[in-house]
């Protein structure tokens, strides 16, 4: 991702964070539930929970885009966890369309082209992150 990049996603996500999480959440975890229905059932808790739980992450990685080796292993960590709950590859091509489709819809008007090349190379960097170490290493009984 490019510095240029880095700052429109910083820009564009303090938008949303002045909106409130619980309908922004509600917004991308039906189309998540829209689009892969099998994938309710391993929510165990409140969406609304969640949806705090997801912003505040975001928020934090957000904070350190221009230095994400500095987070890899607390991602790692998410993303064994994620494991855990049965979450597989394909659900992150699902959550990160439903990321794009909730924020055109959040960012009405603000919403363009280098915007949106922006979001999907930071999830992409994300996901290809936690896809990754959620892989059982070779060695692993
Ligand atoms: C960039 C990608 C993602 C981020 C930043 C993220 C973030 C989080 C966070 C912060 C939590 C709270 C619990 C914890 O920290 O372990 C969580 C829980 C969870 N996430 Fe994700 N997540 C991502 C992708 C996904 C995907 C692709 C799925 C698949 C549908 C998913 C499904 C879940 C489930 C099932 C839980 C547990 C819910 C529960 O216990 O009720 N997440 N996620």
């Amino acid at each position: 991702m490019t510095h240029h990049q880095i700052n429109l996603i910083r820009s564009s996500w303090a938008k949303v964070n002045e909106m409130d999480v619980v309908a922004v959440g509600n917004l991308f975890y039906n189309k998540i539930f829209e689009m892969a229905p099998a994938a309710r059932q391993m929510f165990k808790g409140s969406i609304a929970e969640q949806s705090r739980k997801v912003f505040s992450m975001l928020n934090y990685v957000i904070s350190k885009l221009d230095k994400l080796e500095d987070i890899i292993s607390e991602v790692e960590k998410l993303a064994k966890r994620h494991a855990g709950y049965g979450v597989k590859e394909e659900h992150y091509t699902v959550v990160g369309n439903a990321l794009l489709w909730t924020l055109e819809k959040g960012l009405g008007e603000y919403w363009n082209e280098e915007l949106k090349q922006a979001w999907t190379d930071c999830y992409s960097t994300l996901a290809t992150a936690m896809i990754n170490a959620a892989q059982p290493t070779a060695n692993a009984a």
